[in-house]
């Protein structure tokens, strides 16, 4: 692997335990002001120490990050589409490589939505993304989006996950679900976890937990951190749980629960 994308890839999944927290706050790229981000400087601030990298948009990095702050960057490169449409999946690449280069960031993510009507133009968007990736050596995370009408079960995911990773992905970003060993046992990258809607942080927690007794390499995951009454607690759970293998239960009593 050439030795850009790999050192870009070392800042991400800690090489140490090949595990990763990254924090995940690119929602408003098609949700707007979500809760818990109206203020994004003020709420992410406090949890960026504990966070393994921050997945955002090239606006919200501009105008809400302060350039000084050490924290590898997951550039969100994909969208087009805003919640007020029925069908999410007609996106497209939004920032060229040239700027997300000039940007210095470890990796690139853009999603795609296997089983919808738009598949097609994900998949070829990703391939595209990985080539121009591979010339400045930028790591392409690939999101497996699931669409409403879709089962979040291990037949589909590991589809999705696969598909993501044959395309050429460095990293690919699921749903955990019932079963996730198949997904994590049929994909030759390192997959990590969305936490997706919030709730209960023993829940969030528990999640994580199973995602990495699973073999997934940590979590991607926003809401259920920066939507939390307790983020900084929250986090600092998340991170015991992937990196230094507390139970979701340790995790909660002893951190997040403080
Ligand atoms: C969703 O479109 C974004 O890619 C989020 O980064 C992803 O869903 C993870 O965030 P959450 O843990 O809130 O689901």
């Amino acid at each position: 692997m050439d030795y850009g994308l790999k050192n870009r890839l070392s800042r991400i999944i800690k090489p140490n335990d090949n595990r990763t927290v990254m924090l995940a706050i690119d929602h408003g790229y098609f949700m707007g002001p979500t809760s818990g981000l109206e203020d994004v400087k003020n709420s992410i601030t406090p949890l960026l120490p504990y966070a393994d990298s921050l997945m955002l948009t090239r606006g919200i990095l501009r105008n809400q990050i302060d350039a000084g702050i050490d924290i590898p960057i997951v550039l969100r490169v994909s969208g087009g589409t805003s919640i007020l449409k029925d069908d999410l999946s007609d996106e497209d690449i939004t920032v060229s490589m040239e700027e997300a280069v000039r940007l210095n960031v470890s990796a690139v993510a853009l999603s795609i939505f296997i089983g919808s009507k738009n598949e097609k133009q994900g998949i070829i968007n990703l391939a595209r993304l990985i080539d121009e990736g591979n010339k400045f050596g930028i790591p392409v995370l690939a999101v497996t989006a699931v669409g409403r009408e879709m089962a979040r079960d291990a037949r589909y995911l590991s589809l999705a996950v696969r598909i993501a990773a044959e395309t050429g992905a460095s990293i690919v970003k699921t749903y955990y679900c019932e079963d996730f060993e198949k997904v994590i046992n049929t994909c030759p990258v390192p997959v990590v976890v969305a936490g997706g809607k919030k709730t209960a942080e023993r829940d969030a927690l528990e999640l994580a937990y199973n995602a990495v007794r699973s073999g997934a390499a940590g979590v991607d995951m926003g809401r259920n951190i920066f939507q939390s009454e307790k983020p900084v607690n929250m986090i600092k759970a998340v991170r015991a749980v992937v990196h230094e293998g507390l139970t979701a239960e340790e995790a909660y009593n002893t951190i997040c629960n403080k």
